[in-house]
């Protein structure tokens, strides 16, 4: 497949790729949407010009992405009466991600989620990041990747394509090292988005990146997620204390709350968990970006979320902070719940954990994961 990076000079919107035009099966095409990539201007921040892309698959599925912070904006995918409406939280203008929404489908680093007391240290050398979150450091700091305008080039390939880049300067936030990061985000026309992670660095530094999505299939924000089924394939999670650190160990989920190896609504028994999940899972060992590290299933729409990743753990997190401040685009408050998050991830605070799987990324080495959501309708 030829693959070239085009060139955007100007334009409020321009088509740069349709798969329809190369298609062996050109009728059964015309009767779909026109594969491609837009691109539209969105505003400024940072004196730079920031853009929103519009990646659709010739199924008609939509995926929004703004290089402001990486952010996917919107996804809209039809319901099981072909109703289409988004299946995350966003805005439709980029206002509404300057007044700092919490990571509203963010891309999230240098490290997502908390570090301790906002220390760490490599060797003899102690790091102290910016505190954002009580006395903890969380994704990334006061500027974090999610607050950055990232370089963008849309790729035309067999699918449409999104690749953002940003160096992350040494010092930034208090990491250390030259940190140059690539995320690409890419729609298939079975409605797998796949998000591709890749980073270097000239020091050694911590490294954890994630979306930061809310999803709600049911593509209304006047629903709460808890009557939503979810299976999550960890038998283990990390907890935490109560500034949401994890206290060090790997505790079996069976008999717990946490115990969501077989579906179970996500409200049957969040009552029993203080402040509602913001957990990470330990997902099992096993091959997910081949068999679903979670499943989340939405009766009322027929919509299902399958979740594929390399990542050892996932933050599952149901929106607890959302209090109905923050409004849509169409003024609609977003209450609690009315999202839901899974962070794909290393454990939170590995820095400070010798025993979790490490986040150090070392000069010379490449730091490679990809994540994959994939919507379908029954
Ligand atoms: C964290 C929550 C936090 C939310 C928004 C999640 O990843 O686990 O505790 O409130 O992000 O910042």
């Amino acid at each position: 497949m030829k693959k070239t990076i085009a060139v955007l000079g100007f334009g409020y919107m321009i088509i740069l790729w349709s798969s329809c035009q190369n298609s062996e099966k050109k009728n059964a095409d015309n009767m779909k949407a026109h594969a491609g990539i837009s691109r539209v201007d969105w505003g400024k921040a940072d004196g730079k010009t920031v853009h929103l892309y519009t990646l659709t698959n010739n199924n008609g599925a939509q995926v929004k992405i703004s290089d402001y912070g990486g952010t996917i904006t919107s996804w809209v995918f039809p319901d099981k009466k072909g109703n289409k409406s988004s299946i995350v939280l966003g805005f439709d203008s980029l206002s509404g991600y300057l007044a700092k929404p919490p990571y509203f489908g963010a891309t999230v680093g240098r490290y997502g989620n908390r570090i301790a007391n906002g220390k760490f240290k490599i060797g003899d050398q102690t790091y102290t990041l910016a505190i954002n979150n009580g006395k903890n450091a969380l994704h990334g700091g006061l500027k974090g990747f999610d607050k950055v305008v990232w370089d963008a080039a849309p790729i035309i390939d067999s699918v449409p394509s999104l690749t953002l880049n940003y160096l992350s300067k040494d010092g930034e936030e208090g990491y250390p090292g030259n940190l140059n990061v690539t995320v690409s985000f890419s729609l298939s026309n079975d409605n797998e988005l796949t998000i591709e992670y890749n980073a270097i660095t000239d020091k050694t530094t911590p490294i954890n990146l994630t979306n930061h999505s809310y999803f709600n299939l049911t593509g209304d924000v006047n629903n709460t997620v808890l009557s939503q089924l979810l299976m999550i394939d960890a038998d283990h999670y990390t907890p935490v204390d109560t500034t949401l650190i994890p206290t060090g160990e790997i505790k079996a989920v069976k008999g717990t709350p946490f115990d969501f190896t077989k579906s179970m609504s996500i409200g049957s028994r969040i009552n029993e968990v203080v402040g509602g999940y913001d957990h990470n899972f330990v997902l099992n060992q096993k091959n997910h970006l081949q068999e679903p590290a979670v499943i989340l299933y939405d009766t009322l729409s027929g919509r299902k979320l399958e979740l594929f990743t390399m990542e050892p753990g996932v933050q599952f997190y149901t929106g607890n902070f959302l209090d109905g401040s923050i409004k849509n685009s169409q003024g609609i408050p977003i209450r609690q719940h009315t999202g839901m998050c899974l962070e794909t991830q290393h454990f939170p605070d590995s820095p400070n954990e010798p025993s979790f799987p490490t986040t150090l990324l070392n000069p010379g080495d490449k730091y490679h994961t990809i994540t994959k959501y994939k919507v379908t309708v029954q």
